[in-house]
């Protein structure tokens, strides 16, 4: 097991030694997890071609490291922790040697479907255990996992499965979140009419809503389990093998395919769990994200496990029956560590104390935030009526190609402040550069956030196109990873992220590109163009503005609106919705024809006066009938 930071003078002996000696640092890191074969070279990189290999020749699979090896320790401690959508169902508590077991199972069902080491499958589920299973299963066998949120279209699952070619998708014919019931197996059937590559579908089962099963090519998982035997041996995978694919917006249109490798997300997941968390043998952890996003991958799945804890997996929603459903759990499972979004605690905290005020959260320890900037009202509510002044709260900042945590205190260890996410973990290496990328050195001061340094769980490639990892991540700046986030780093050294510097919106911790909602409002009928925009919102940190130019024919604009929030739900999924659209006749274009969308973002922002410079703008007139219009 990984040893753990308990002081601040270890935190930064630790953080001396990483920058002094990082290939030193994460070999003895590594040194705690079961390899078949050791690495010959601990890191090799070049951020110019945006190659970065960790435990080179090193062999190992990362299901030995979070399921058998603590067979023997803990096989009859809870692994995971299910609580259902509806708190009258029973949980469900797997062991270490139950969940071994079904994951073997699993893997053979996958292998007698034809799957191999190499191969991409989707997964599609609620979050129930099968999915964990499922995940956990590929990754056995060497297959790479590719977890589409079940709250994504058809279309949205079509583009993800034909961009890595997968030949086996796992779903369930449907899912619970509060009093909704959603149907999962018949958006597959959807996605796969434009999929050719798929040979099997496996269906697990859940809501028992009735589904079409297509012979030949869907197959039940709970019929599948019974004809397999549940002895799997663990493929043999290279550090570098990839383990998995997790598709995230940037700001071109087309979502990319972040690439995560066996060793180094392993060693890094689990690293940056048993410090940042400083869990403790037997706790209970409560990581509230959807296996769907990267949080789930790393924080309920692989750097749980990998640790030997106890993982909750939750399948509702946070407000349903009401919104006291999370202290609920708390109470119930006797939950140690809580890691939630701030979109969550804006949500619960309108509710209003009395949905917390009755309910036992004694056994809570330490509290994280992830996903967006906290800001400083949340950060005392959920310090004050959620960890009543007693547990310290991590500000975690990270992103899907980081594979963990990044910037963030460790429990108990440093000391806090509201919104900011504090230092960086030891292997990480911020510096914050101006427009031409020079760097800004000193405190009180802000830039743009970059990394110096690879760590372990750094982004290997985007799926497919490895020219668009460069252009992405490595180009902007020379010989940095670019991270398209604004930060401060104030006199004390410590770090405040503030936002997204490109176009990206960050909506409930959802990042969503302005040019794939672009996209989708373009592809209706009475759409000419459309311009995207994130806002303040209370809630969500930030709501999604559009500006759209319709076809003059086109007069019912309440009917437009809602053709174009149906069409963005069937295009991308119900969280890209806009939550405001004003018609305009014209958008603020450059001569160039580029849209300033500076102007845009100061109007969906409730600016009238100070708009700043509009000379260079083609019509200048346009910006006054958008300031008129305003919503
Ligand atoms: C973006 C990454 C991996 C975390 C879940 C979202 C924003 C994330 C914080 C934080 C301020 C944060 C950044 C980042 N972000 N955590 N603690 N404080 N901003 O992963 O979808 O890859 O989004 O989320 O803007 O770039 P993601």
């Amino acid at each position: 097991m990984i040893s753990q930071i308990s002081s601040f003078e270890q935190y930064q002996e630790a953080y001396n030694q990483s920058v002094t000696d990082p290939e030193g640092f994460w070999a003895e890191v590594a040194q705690n997890f079961q390899w078949r074969k050791p690495w010959k070279k601990t890191l090799e990189w070049d951020f110019a071609t945006a190659n970065t290999k960790w435990f080179v020749g090193g062999k190992m699979n990362i299901t030995e490291n979070a399921l058998d090896r603590h067979l023997a320790t803990r096989g009859d401690q809870a692994a995971i922790i299910w609580e259902s959508n509806d708190p009258e169902e029973e949980s469900i508590t797997l062991t270490y040697k139950m969940l071994h077991q079904k994951v073997c199972q699993f893997a053979n069902v996958l292998k007698k479907h034809g799957a191999k080491k190499g191969d991409r499958i989707c997964i599609y589920m609620p979050m129930i255990p099968e999915l964990a299973i499922a995940v956990l299963a590929c990754a056995r066998i060497g297959a790479i996992h590719s977890v589409v949120f079940g709250g994504f279209s058809a279309q949205s699952i079509a583009d993800r499965i034909n961009d890595a070619q997968c030949n086996i998708v796992i779903t369930s014919d449907g899912s619970f979140r509060g009093n909704k019931e959603i149907a999962l197996k018949s958006t597959v059937d959807d996605a796969l009419v434009q999929c050719s590559s798929v040979q099997k579908v496996i269906v697990s089962t859940r809501t028992r809503t009735p589904v079409s099963m297509i012979k030949g090519r869907d197959v039940w998982w709970e019929n599948e389990v019974k004809t397999v035997s549940s002895d799997c041996p663990a493929e043999e995978m290279d550090a570098e093998d990839m383990l998995f694919i997790l598709y995230t917006s940037g700001s071109t249109g087309k979502p990319k395919g972040v690439v995560h490798t066996c060793g180094g997300y392993m060693v890094y997941a689990t690293y940056t769990f048993a410090n940042v968390f400083q869990y403790q043998p037997e706790q209970v952890h409560f990581c509230t994200a959807d296996i769907g996003w990267i949080t789930g991958h790393s924080y309920i799945v692989y750097g749980p496990l990998c640790q030997g804890a106890t993982t909750l997996i939750f399948e509702g929603i946070p407000t349903y029956p009401d919104a006291g459903r999370f202290w609920d759990v708390i109470d119930k499972h006797k939950v140690d560590i809580l890691y939630t979004a701030p979109t969550a605690i804006r949500s619960l905290m309108s509710f209003g104390n009395q949905f917390v005020e009755n309910k036992d959260l004694s056994s809570l320890k330490t509290l994280g935030s992830v996903g967006e900037p906290i800001n400083e009202e949340a950060w005392h509510w959920y310090d004050e009526n959620i960890g009543k002044g007693k547990c310290p709260i991590v500000d975690t900042w990270w992103q899907t190609e980081t594979g963990g945590i990044m910037i963030s205190p460790i429990a108990g260890v440093t000391k806090t402040k509201p919104a900011y996410a504090t230092l960086p973990l030891p292997g990480v290496q911020p510096i914050l550069v101006d427009e031409q990328g020079n760097e800004i050195l000193g405190n009180g001061v802000s830039g743009n956030l970059c990394i110096k340094f690879p760590w372990p769980g750094i982004i290997r490639t985007t799926y497919g196109d490895h020219e668009r990892c460069i252009q992405t991540y490595f180009s902007t700046y020379k010989n940095l990873y670019f991270t398209g986030d604004g930060c401060m780093r104030d006199e004390d050294g410590y770090y405040r992220i503030t936002g997204r510097v490109d176009d990206v919106m960050n909506v409930s911790g959802h990042r969503i590109g302005t040019a794939e909602v672009e996209n989708a409002i373009n592809m209706h009928l009475g759409v000419i163009e459309s311009a995207v925009v994130g806002y303040p919102h209370d809630i969500k940190g930030q709501g999604i503005y559009a500006y759209v130019i319709c076809d003059s024919q086109m007069e019912d604009q309440a009917l437009i609106r809602k053709d174009i929030l149906a069409t963005v739900t069937r295009l991308i999924g119900p969280i890209a919705k806009p939550d405001k659209i004003q018609f305009v006749s014209g958008l603020p274009k450059t001569r160039s024809g580029k849209i300033m969308r500076r102007i845009l973002r100061k109007v969906a922002e409730g600016e009238t006066s100070n708009i700043g410079d509009t000379s260079t703008l083609l019509d200048p007139l346009v910006v006054e009938e958008i300031i008129g219009g305003a919503l």
